[in-house]
């Protein structure tokens, strides 16, 4: 018999806050946790002493479990050695120049190292570590199991969910192609592995031992009711819990997913280099229509560089809008309804 998210995490409601890298907020994750869910908190980006940090800024804000979550290396990461940034610096110039900011000179690094980033999660020791972008390490599970800390794969294929099984992850998040922000696929591209949350939560069940969680699509009651008939043992939502006012969104991202409708999201790789799900504007256009796009996470960098000003100036012209395609069930403002409105979805 399959262990419950609740026993497995020590939640009451087998709901997760799906992370957000770049804009996890504590209140949003203790919220989530404080109502009984499982919040998480996206840790893309950050160094060790930010991790260390924010871990012990959420255990300040709840008692309750949490998880944390890490982009792992696939591999094909570039380095700043490894890229001529000038001709993808070239395409979004015109952007730089409409924000008045100075063209970007290669950093020294363009995200921080991993291994240091799961050291620092390690020694902070949440309860729950999720991880995307790969399979985690044998060494990397028991380091974290003598930790008491319960490890989170996540899979867009059935092949990747059965990797993740066999390398001894607790539990895996089948995320179907509907599902807002980055597709994390890693073993076959991105674009080959766009299963839709219906087709794969079922495949994904009868293929693997642990409790899977579906996510990708689910905003309220209707989708967590379905995700339980399709063999799910909970559901991980992101898009419903970005617009809420305790979400790290800018208004203007909020405003996008509070506008949005069935059709509002495409997938693209112009705005980081890896395939993503989100609402169009000007700078993926432009981006687009350049057709230059450095590797992840070089362009991730990029155009990192001009949206950090954008977001400050309330542009969502000229930021990411990551969404997914139930963007348009996402109507409540505050995550106390959203876990509400979902809790009710769960089978008795
Ligand atoms: C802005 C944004 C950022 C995201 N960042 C991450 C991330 O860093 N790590 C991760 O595992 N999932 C990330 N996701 C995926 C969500 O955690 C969640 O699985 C997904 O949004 C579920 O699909 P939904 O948007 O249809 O609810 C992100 C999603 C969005 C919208």
């Amino acid at each position: 018999m399959t262990a419950t998210l609740q026993e497995l995490f020590g939640i009451d409601a087998p709901i997760v806050l799906g992370p957000f890298g770049g804009l996890s907020s504590v209140e949003l994750t203790a919220t989530v946790s404080e109502a009984g869910g499982l919040g998480s908190y996206g840790l893309y980006g950050y160094s060790a002493d930010r991790i260390s940090d924010t871990v012990a800024a959420l255990r300040s804000a709840t008692s309750r479990p949490f998880a944390v979550n890490v982009w792992l290396r696939t591999g094909d990461e570039v380095t700043p050695g490894d890229v001529d940034l000038a001709p993808a610096i070239d395409a979004v110039a015109p952007l730089f120049d409409e924000l008045g900011l100075q063209r970007p000179a290669p950093p020294t690094e363009f995200m921080p190292d991993t291994d240091a980033q799961l050291t620092a999660v390690l020694d902070a020791e949440p309860a729950v570590l999720s991880v995307v972008f790969g399979v985690p390490s044998e060494r990397l599970i028991a380091a974290a199991h003598s930790r008491g800390i319960r490890v989170i794969g996540t899979a867009t294929s059935v092949a990747e969910a059965v990797a993740l099984d066999a390398a001894g992850v607790d539990a895996v998040v089948a995320t179907g192609s509907e599902a807002g922000g980055h597709r994390v696929s890693f073993l076959r591209p991105a674009e080959e592995s766009l299963v839709g949350t219906f087709a794969l939560v079922p495949q994904v069940v009868d293929a693997v031992g642990v409790p899977v969680i579906a996510a990708g699509g689910i905003a309220d009651r209707r989708g967590v009711a379905a995700a339980f008939a399709l063999g799910a043992s909970g559901v991980q939502v992101g898009s419903a819990f970005l617009r809420t006012r305790q979400s790290a969104a800018t208004d203007v991202h909020r405003n996008a997913i509070a506008g949005a409708s069935d059709t509002s999201t495409v997938l693209t790789r112009a705005m980081s280099g890896r395939l993503a799900r989100g609402i169009p504007n000007r700078a993926m256009r432009t981006i687009e229509t350049a057709g230059v796009i450095a590797p992840f996470p070089a362009q991730n960098w990029l155009t990192g560089q001009f949206r950090a000003e954008a977001g400050r100036r309330g542009d969502g012209d000229l930021v990411s809008l990551w969404a997914g395609q139930a963007a348009g069930l996402a109507t409540r403002e505050d995550a106390t309804d959203v876990f509400a409105e979902l809790a009710a979805g769960v089978p008795a």
